[in-house]
Order: structure tokens, then sequence, then C-alpha cells
């Protein structure tokens, strides 16, 4: 099938083949061209130019773009989507003074989300974040990853993988699963923290990668949750299953996750609302991506990530949602965008290389998705008529998407 996409009034995101991510002054530019038509045949984007070289062909589907931008779908590197059941109360705990960290030490938090998904079947779980897989393409994203670690026993780990599988079955959207077993330490291993860890090396790795159920694995390095000790121990035995790391780190505290998972070949080290000189240096020269969670912060009113910081020093920068329900219960990548603009001083250019070819590489999938380029995925947003790429951080909170294009199919 042909569609033709004619009188855009800006494509956004133009990128040769072999551009994998953006570093640096290079997340200041965003290439684009005005008056354009693009071309797409089945799934991927055959071609694409100026209006004066628009191709006279026969489409099944011809669609004008006039006043409307062009660009490639969101890319949302780290969420949490596969979960049971929500956690307003623990909002409305925060808002009468207890902080996210007590709660959680009072039984909430990650093993609150636990209680609930081991009480729910596959199918009510499928139910449920099939609801939000759907919500989140129509705000645009195009390709997400999502993480189990809400489980916390073989079983439950391999349900929520089981469901993400199942989601990239029954839709169009590109799906990466992580498995993140080392989330929270459960309560009945509560004063056995090596014993979950060997539960997690023994007998989670082996059963998960026999069903091929992930595509990387992740742990939560964090005081209270797990050491550098820990994070070597799991990254070192995801590797015997070809597991490559995406971690999160560096979110109250910074105890040294980032050098770890920079040693492991991480692919990301996500959150890092807490940023060390140390960190900065180990990042550098590395082919690790540094991801931001900005909703996260906004939701947590926890500090931002030193975006400006990191990309200022030469390193690359990813932003994604973090949706859960404990810490982000949005999956909404254009919030996301605005606010890296709004909280973290990123430009509009910036925040939109960071939400898309920086996404992409954050999942490993940035040869097919993350630009407009010959060949690459047709995953695109058509926005409202705007008065220019600025406008759409700007004006936050408005739904500015018309239409969505995904596997080359206007949803
Ligand atoms: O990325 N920080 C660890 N995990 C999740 C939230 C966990 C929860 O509160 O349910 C996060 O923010
Ligand atoms: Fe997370």
């Amino acid at each position: 099938m042909k569609v033709l996409l004619t009188h855009i009034k800006e494509l956004l995101q133009i990128r040769d083949i072999h551009t994998f991510k953006v570093s640096g002054t290079q997340m200041k530019e965003l290439p684009t061209l005005r008056n354009a038509w693009l071309l797409i045949e089945n799934d991927h984007i055959a071609d694409f130019g100026t209006m004066d070289t628009v191709p006279k062909i026969s489409v099944e589907k011809n669609i004008d773009c006039s006043d409307k931008l062009v660009l490639p779908s969101w890319c949302d590197s780290h969420t949490h989507l596969v979960y049971a059941g929500n956690r307003e109360q623990e909002f409305v705990d925060r808002i009468n003074g207890h902080t996210y960290q007590q709660i959680a030490e009072n039984g909430g938090g990650i093993l609150n989300s636990a209680r609930k998904l081991q009480g729910t079947s596959e199918e009510e779980l499928y139910r449920q974040s099939a609801e939000r897989l759907e919500e989140v393409i129509k705000l645009g994203t195009g390709a997400i990853e999502i993480k189990s670690g809400y489980g916390l026993t073989t079983e439950s780990e391999m349900k929520m993988l089981r469901v993400a599988k199942k989601l990239s079955d029954n839709h169009d959207i590109t799906i990466k699963r992580t498995f993140l077993g080392a989330h929270a330490v459960p309560s009945e291993y509560k004063n056995n923290k090596d014993g979950y860890l060997d539960l997690i090396c023994n007998e989670m790795l082996p059963k998960i990668s026999e069903e091929k159920l992930a595509h990387y694995i992740d742990l939560f390095c964090e005081e209270g949750y797990f050491s550098v000790e820990d994070t070597h121990r799991v990254l070192s035995e995801g590797k015997k299953y070809d597991l490559i790391p995406k971690i999160h780190v560096n979110q109250f505290n910074a105890i040294g996750g980032v050098a770890a998972g920079v040693e492991h070949y991480a692919l990301s080290v996500d959150h890092l609302e807490v940023v060390t000189e140390a960190d900065i240096s180990a990042l550098k020269n590395s082919d690790t991506m540094p991801v931001a969670l900005p909703s996260c912060s906004y939701f947590l009113s926890i500090p931002y990530t030193p975006g400006r910081q990191l990309i200022d020093a030469g390193l690359p920068l990813a932003l994604a949602t973090d949706y859960n329900p404990g810490s982000t219960p949005s999956g909404n990548m254009n919030f996301v965008i605005s606010t890296a603009c709004i909280k973290m001083k990123l430009t509009p250019e910036e925040a939109i290389n960071a939400a898309t070819i920086n996404g992409a590489y954050a999942m490993g999938i940035s040869n097919t998705h993350g630009s407009i380029t010959k060949g690459k995925k047709a995953n695109l947003i058509i926005t409202k008529p705007v008065p220019s790429y600025g406008y759409l951080p700007y004006a936050f909170g408005s739904n500015l998407i018309d239409q969505i294009i995904l596997n080359g199919k206007p949803i």
C-alpha cells in the first residue's frame, strides 16, 4: 500500500541512516524540510522531498498536510506500563506530608503494586495494560519499552512479560521488553536480599530466557533497594543470557550506579535526578545513553535531571515517561517534552531530538526508528495546524496531534 503526504508545512528530524544518536551541541540542530511531501510504502518511509519534486504517481491514500507538521513518532524508552490497579491513596498521603520513601518503608510503593499484580489474572492485567497502551499510541508514541518489576515472584514476573509480549503481538507499535526482577526486595525476603538475588539469578533469568521474554535487563540501584555490588552481580548474570542492561540509577542518591552501568556497557542509565562530576566523567567516552524522566520529577516534586549540564558536557540525552502507578501515572510524551523545556531548560530542538532519535537509541532501535529516513519505519505524527515546532512544547497541555501513522497505517 502507498500513502502520500503532501504540502507538509515542515517535515522534522530528517537524518541519514548512519545517525544513531545526537550528543552535545549536535542536539541543538533539528534538520527539517519546508513545504514537503513524504511517500510511505507498506510499513516504511519510501522517499520524501520538497513539493516541487512531488511524485506524480497513483497511491491508495493521499493526505493533505497543509499548515501541519510531520515528525517521527515519540520513542518512549522507559516505562512500567504493565501494572495492576493504581496508587492514588499514596498520592493523597504525599499531599498530606508523607514522603515517597516513608510510604515505601511502610509496605506501600513497589510492594503495594506487587501485591495487586500477584492477585490479578493475566487476562485482566492484559486488559488494563492494553487500555494504557492504546492511550499512549493516540498521544503520539510509536515505540515503547516496557519493564517487569511488579511481579517479584518468578510466576508474576513472567506474567508481566507475557502480557507485554501479547501487547506487541496485538498492536502495531514497536515494543521492547525489559526484565526488572531487582526492582525491590519482596516482603518474603525482607531480611534476605541475597536469597532474592539467588532466585533472580538461578530461577527467573533461566526461565525468562528460555521463553525469550526479555530483550534487556534492569535493576533499581539505590539506597534501600540494590547496591552497586548487587548491580555487578545481576548485570553479569544477565550477560550470560545476552541481556543488555538499561538501569535505574541516581533517583535519590548517587552511589556509583552510573559507573557500574557503563562498566557493563549499559545501553542506558535512567533517572539521574542526582548527578556528580564522577557520573559525567563515567558517561563521557561511553556508548551509554543518559535518560531523563521529567514527569517523575514533576509528580514526586523531586529535582529534575540536570539535562542542561549533561548536554553542555557534550553528552547525549534521551527523554522518556517512566509511566508507572507510583512515581509517574502518565505516559504522555508531549508533556515530557514541554516539561524538559520548561524545567530542564532544553530547547525545543534538544527536546525533540531527545524524544525521537535518542529515545530510539536507548531502546536499541535507532537503525529503524526515531527519524525521517528512507527505509525507516513509517511511524509518524501529523500535527494539527500549528505556527512552528516551538509551539509543540510551548502550548503544554494542549493536544496538538491530528493523526497518527503506525507501521505505515493511518490510525
Ligand atoms: O522508575 N524508581 C523505581 N521504580 C519506578 C517507580 C516505582 C514505583 O513507585 O512503583 C520509577 O520511578
Ligand atoms: Fe522507572
